[in-house]
């Protein structure tokens, strides 16, 4: 009978043992959902996502009014932090994360653990931390340098003095590249004057000059010329952070002798006047060497026929482009104007399967951002697939960019007239290439449909 009750005291012992356990574990795993409990600190946790995702616009002579250097600089912003990444809305990268592509080069965008965690940090009071845990801090480049290498030509831009305070401003300058003979260009990059940073919110170049006969695979009219009718289209586009763009090897651009280049500028008045130069510099294939392929940049999808009534949301427009050749994607910009909402781009095939590319769910006009995909993801399509393009405008007074929600507005050049587009980049393959491509993706798990989360 002894031995029968120190048994069942065993037992019980035993269970009691593990309930505990069981409830100590409960309890930890509750603790983490139950914000402001953790003690999330500016030194460890903080600093290294502004490091990464912010601080590149957020510091001294860069684009933002603000330094998000030290803790005495960003304790003030906490609040705002908080709101803007929960929002979405900063860092500026507007791709809807739930659907197609994920992979993109340079992506500042933030996890849902990294919003929870500078969430935690301001509603707990936006704690410093042990300086211990501070991370170096990062260094940054000397802006003076090209990162594309020495270039071969560098053209510069009007002079244009943007004032201390006033509205935005958008427009044009055409300047003579001075070139004497064509020549292929491998890379591009556009950098603002120096300390004038903070002031050009964008500069997009493009190319203006006839295009001739087609003599690299690809080469051939743009669809649809860009705005202004440049036959030679889009060069290369500018917004903080963003290095050089160099074309993979054996793909390029001709640049014709006489060409043109035209600046297309969006200035911030940032509280001192400020006097601005964009450059925009060119590096060319050596004089004997022919690329291959024609690397383009390419309207896509244009819906000309635009009906945006006064006081309306969620308006679609629907625009096709069919791929004449095999082609590869490198990249997606939505070009939508003040009233853009949304937008998303999908293949269709030639079988009739639909593949949703990406979408870009919160638009905004101030920030023309090229998602360059990351070169094992780019999709490769087979000629006669069709691009179909969905652009959702919002012309009501929610949209605060909407400079006035009582009028009609249809498709046209200005700013306050909206047009419905995408730029894409992208190359014409070979039939053979293009199988060679496919081929090398199969077995690689490339193409994943959710946002990994770091
Ligand atoms: C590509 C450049 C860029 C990056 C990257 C960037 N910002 Fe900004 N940010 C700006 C500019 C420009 C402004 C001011 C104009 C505007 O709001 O568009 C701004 C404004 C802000 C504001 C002020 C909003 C207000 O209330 O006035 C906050 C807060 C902010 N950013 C937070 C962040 C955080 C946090 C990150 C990183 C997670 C970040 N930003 C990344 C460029 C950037």
């Amino acid at each position: 009978m002894r031995r029968i009750t120190r048994a069942l005291a065993t037992v019980l012992t035993a269970f009691a043992l593990v309930a505990a356990a069981l409830l100590t574990q409960a309890i930890a795993a509750q603790a983490p959902a139950k914000q402001g409990t953790r003690q999330v600190t500016f030194t460890k946790e903080v600093a290294p996502i502004l490091q990464r995702s912010c601080q590149n616009c957020h510091r001294p002579d860069s684009m933002a009014p603000m330094s998000f250097l030290t803790y005495e600089d960003v304790r003030p912003w906490a609040r705002a932090i908080k709101q803007k990444v929960a929002a979405r809305e900063m860092p500026p990268w507007f791709i809807d994360r739930t659907v197609g592509i994920s992979k993109f080069k340079d992506d500042p965008s933030l996890s849902d653990q990294e919003i929870e965690t500078l969430a935690a940090w301001a509603d707990a009071g936006a704690v410093r931390g042990n300086p211990a845990d501070l991370p170096p801090p990062r260094q940054f480049e000397n802006s003076d340098i090209w990162h594309i290498g020495k270039p071969d030509l560098v053209i510069k831009s009007a002079q244009h003095t943007v004032p201390s305070t006033g509205s935005d401003w958008w427009g044009d300058y055409v300047v003579e590249t001075g070139l004497t003979e064509d020549r292929y260009l491998k890379a591009v990059e556009t950098k603002p004057a120096a300390g004038a940073k903070k002031v050009v919110h964008h500069a997009v170049t493009f190319l203006l000059q006839d295009e001739g006969e087609p003599d690299l695979i690809g080469r051939g009219p743009t669809q649809g010329a860009g705005a202004g009718g440049d036959a030679g289209g889009f060069l290369n586009e500018y917004a903080v952070g963003k290095n050089g763009d160099v074309f993979p090897e054996g793909t390029g651009r001709l640049v014709k002798a006489g060409a043109k280049i035209r600046f297309n500028m969006h200035y911030h008045p940032v509280g001192e006047e400020t006097v601005d130069q964009t450059e925009v510099a060119l590096r060319f294939y050596p004089k004997d060497y022919k690329p291959k392929y024609y690397i383009q940049a390419s309207h896509t999808g244009d819906f000309d026929d635009l009906d945006l009534p006064a006081g309306m949301d969620n308006i679609r427009s629907d625009g096709y482009t069919r791929l004449a050749q095999n082609t590869r994607i490198t990249s997606f910009q939505p070009h939508l104007h003040n009233r853009g909402k949304a937008q998303c781009m999908e293949a269709i095939y030639p079988n009739g399967k639909v593949e949703q590319l990406n979408c870009v769910n919160n638009y905004k006009f101030g920030w023309h951002i090229v998602y360059n995909y990351v070169d094992d993801v780019q999709p490769l399509l087979p000629a006669g697939t069709m691009l179909h393009v969905i652009s959702w405008h919002n012309n009501t007074a929610s949209n605060r960019y909407n400079p006035d929600p009582r009028n009609w507005v249809g498709f046209g050049q200005r700013s306050i007239d909206d047009m419905s587009f995408a730029w894409v980049n992208y190359i014409w393959l070979t039939d053979e290439d293009f199988k060679a491509q496919v081929e090398e993706r199969k077995g690689k798990d490339v193409r994943q449909t959710t946002q990994p989360q770091r």
